[in-house]
């Protein structure tokens, strides 16, 4: 088991592991076994969204471990069809009863939706839930540079994480950079490319065995050292503890920079760009 991930501190001080688990399609009695056995094996960050209707899972693993509650960072997401201040604030709520938590970690607005422009009066939602302590850190994903200024334009408050879609094929330099220089910490979703083409693309394989890790690990090591908190999934209890052995090595400058060249313009997995996606 891996005794000490390195934590990050956010911008509202919620410190965080510096990684955490993917737990999309984690359902059911499965799901429980998956998360539980991550949680065994040293996740203290899980990932979660009332979309992918797994709070309940997620909750019965936590009440299955014998990790203590406080000693969890669990985040859930707030869907696009309920983005108005009413039903955003009983979504949070019905999101807790689902897992039977009386507190998020982190709860983060999942879409922008800028088509439908409500997201503001979602994050006022958030702003009020956690001032009544249903959640102790507010933030986004997939929101852009502009969605985010405009949040705190209106309200004063800006997100503490900003999830966004982050691996090898999509390395986000920019939307990254933006993220650094205003004090929001990113987050890695998709962060192995749901292993598509990269486990036997050339570059990584060649880094991988110059360090004797596996390519996800070298990958896992990459979002760490660009300062983003990857969420890999696996239902694999040796895959899961494999993802967490990256604390002990360092890809130098090249490595990365090698790393960085296969990114596309492209590279997005399902080609959903904030700017014009929706989901709700
Ligand atoms: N905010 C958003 O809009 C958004 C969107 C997408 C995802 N997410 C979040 O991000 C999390 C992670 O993204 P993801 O689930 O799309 O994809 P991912 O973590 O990039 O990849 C997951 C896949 O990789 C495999 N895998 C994991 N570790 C491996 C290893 N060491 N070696 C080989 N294969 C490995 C898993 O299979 P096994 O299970 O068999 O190991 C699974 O098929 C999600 O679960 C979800 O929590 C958020």
């Amino acid at each position: 088991m891996i005794r000490s991930i390195p934590e990050i501190t956010l911008n509202d001080g919620l410190t965080i592991p510096a990684i955490g688990l993917g737990t999309y399609k984690m359902n059911g009695n499965v799901g429980v076994q998956s998360i539980t056995s991550a949680i065994d094996n040293g996740y203290r960050l899980l990932d979660s969204a009332y979309n992918y209707e797994n709070e309940g899972t997620v909750g019965e693993a936590v009440r299955k471990t014998g990790v203590q509650r406080q000693d969890l960072i669990i985040t859930s997401k707030l869907p696009g069809r309920y983005h108005q201040y009413d039903l955003a604030v009983q979504t949070i709520q019905e999101s807790l009863y689902r897992a039977n938590l009386d507190y998020y970690d982190l709860y983060l607005i999942h879409w922008p939706n800028p088509k439908q422009d409500v997201y503001v009066e979602a994050w006022q939602a958030l702003i009020d839930a956690k001032r009544w302590g249903l959640v102790r850190s507010i933030g986004t994903s997939n929101f852009l540079p502009e969605h985010i200024e405009r949040l705190e334009k209106e309200t004063g408050v800006k997100p503490s994480v900003n999830q966004i879609e982050l691996h090898p094929f999509f390395n986000q330099e920019e939307q990254r950079k933006w993220h650094e220089e205003n004090d929001v910490q990113t987050q890695s979703w998709s962060p192995l490319a749901r292993v598509n083409n990269v486990l036997d693309n050339d570059i990584l394989t060649a880094i991988a065995s110059r360090h004797n890790k596996s390519v996800s690990q070298v990958i896992l090591r990459w979002h760490y050292q660009l300062g983003s908190v990857a969420i890999p999934r696996s239902t694999s209890p040796v895959r899961q503890r494999e993802n967490l052995a990256i604390f002990d090595f360092e890809l130098s400058q090249e490595e990365m920079k090698r790393i960085a060249e296969l990114t596309r313009p492209d590279g997005r997995q399902k080609d959903q760009d904030p700017a014009v996606y929706e989901e709700f």
